[in-house]
């Protein structure tokens, strides 16, 4: 090709994608389009329905509203019908199922400026600004835990990727190679999050010995794990990992961390805490005897997008000793020797983390205990602490309606249980109480398995959630299940 020819090719490419970076006026207008429809959403949430089972915006509703428009306010403007018009409303105030957060919208403000900006925060070298601000929503979150000096960790997309880093930091700390694999105990809880279960196959393609301890009042029983230990011991196996948790999914209830701590001291064995839902509630003095022994947790992992109702995408995992970290995630290639910068003393991301390029997640949690400070945190999550009991109390003392478990945190669950005599299972009734509930679409619930039974979860942990939210749950629960009683009755 001509020297001519190959410029003027370059030249009809550089117009043809011009368009890439937009024109001042294009950004304002974007900008407001998407301010303007955000504004809408949020003030409509209280008028929201939270689930959206009958006639909800279905897929071809979808694809005729987005028709063959390229405008970014039309196309918005159709993603923003539709997220809202069909399933759970997860950032309302109704969301009481799996768990909720709500969504700061300081988050969203740190995301759009984040991504805005597009700072390589992998690195000190090419942001030493964005690095300064990771490390030290690192180091926020250690101190959180109660973790000295030694202690490091990583803000990630969520808890199943702060499980997986954890569990594959502990291996290699420990020294496990494939050989070992058969011969390796891990003892996991009855109502450890699916997320341990999972980095453990990734990790180690299900060739451990999995135990599952039983638990007492739905918590580890730890006098089990003891003497499961032992047993394991004298069979000549290598006990290596328990998984406790600070807040279970279930149930929101609190493994006796301090007694498993003192057993994972004693027996040499790494101690991981799933606080992801949990363990922001250390910041409550209602709860925080509750989390005694997390900083003798070898690794920990926290949920900002639950615990401190950031926008999904924020998880963190924060280990006692931080260098394990550090080793099993060094790693680095020709291509990136000109990062060493002897003038950077800082920690990168990248060097304790599987990811190198992130988007700089950190930003919305360090924006947040910069605006707002550490104890309206606190006082959020108190407030939920009191809405459970709250609304958990009043709901007891409706007929036929059983509380399933006792309460740590901010999640209960119940039961229908018919008058006997009845022939319907309470299993049935309680799933069709369920679904009376849900099709209110004014409050969102789910369920999980409880001793085998079904039962109807609350999880009050939602920022935008207060008393009326819990007045409706109770009016609701109350109207459907006298429906069922009377149905049953007919
Ligand atoms: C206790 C617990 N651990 C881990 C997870 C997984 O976290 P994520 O959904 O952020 O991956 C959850 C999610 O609900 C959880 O409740």
């Amino acid at each position: 090709m001509l020297f001519t020819e190959l410029e003027s090719q370059i030249s009809a490419l550089t117009t043809a994608s011009a368009a890439l970076e937009p024109t001042p006026a294009e950004l304002i207008s974007w900008q407001e389009a998407a301010d303007n429809l955000l504004r809408e959403f949020i003030g409509s949430l209280s008028t929201q329905k939270t689930f959206s089972p009958s006639q909800p915006r279905t897929l071809t509703d979808f694809d005729q509203e987005v028709g063959d428009s390229d405008s970014p306010q039309h196309l918005l403007a159709a993603v923003k019908n539709g997220l809202t018009g069909s399933g759970i409303s997860t950032a309302g105030a109704g969301h009481l199922g799996f768990i909720p957060g709500g969504g700061l919208y300081l988050g969203a403000v740190a995301d759009h400026f984040a991504a805005g900006i597009n700072a390589f925060t992998a690195d000190a070298y090419s942001s030493p600004i964005g690095v300064y601000i990771h490390n030290q929503t690192v180091r926020w979150l250690a101190d959180l835990i109660g973790y000295d000096d030694l202690a490091w960790g990583d803000v990630t997309s969520g808890g199943s990727q702060a499980t997986l880093t954890a569990l594959c930091v502990a291996r290699d700390a420990s020294g496990i190679k494939p050989r070992d694999y058969a011969n390796t105990c891990v003892y996991l809880g009855e109502h450890t999050h699916h997320c341990s279960k999972k980095a453990l196959d990734i990790l180690f393609a299900g060739d451990l010995q999995i135990r599952y301890v039983p638990s007492i009042n739905y918590v580890m029983d730890h006098a089990w794990l003891a003497n499961q230990i032992e047993t394991d011991i004298k069979k000549g196996l290598k006990p290596w990992l328990i998984v406790a948790t600070a807040g279970s999914t279930n149930l929101g209830l609190v493994d006796p961390i301090s007694l498993i701590s003192t057993l994972a001291r004693k027996y040499k064995i790494w101690l991981h805490v799933d606080g992801a839902y949990g363990g922001f509630f250390k910041l409550c003095p209602e709860t925080s005897a509750m989390f005694s022994g997390l900083a003798e947790a070898d690794s920990v992992v926290l949920d900002p997008h639950k615990g401190m109702f950031l926008p999904y995408g924020c998880g963190a995992v924060i280990f006692k000793d931080g260098s394990h970290l550090g080793r099993a995630f060094a790693a680095t290639g020709s291509y990136l020797q000109d990062r060493v910068n002897k003038s950077v003393s800082q920690r990168s991301p990248m060097d304790y983390s599987m990811e190198l390029t992130r988007p700089f997640r950190s930003l919305r949690v360090w924006l947040a205990i910069k605006v707002y400070g550490t104890s309206i945190f606190a006082s959020a999550l108190s407030e939920k602490l009191l809405l459970t009991r709250y609304a958990c109390q009043k709901i007891s003392a409706l007929p036929n309606i059983v509380i399933a478990a006792p309460i740590d945190l901010s999640i209960f669950a119940f039961r229908y249980q018919p008058a006997s005599g009845d022939l319907r299972s309470r299993d049935d009734c309680t799933k069709e109480l369920l679904r009376k509930i849900n099709l209110h679409g004014d409050v969102f619930l789910t369920s999980t398995l409880i001793d085998g039974h079904f039962v109807i979860r609350v999880a009050v942990l939602s920022f935008r959630t207060h008393i009326q939210t819990m007045d409706s749950l109770v009016k609701i629960i109350g109207e459907e299940s006298l429906s069922i009683t009377m149905s049953l009755k007919s």
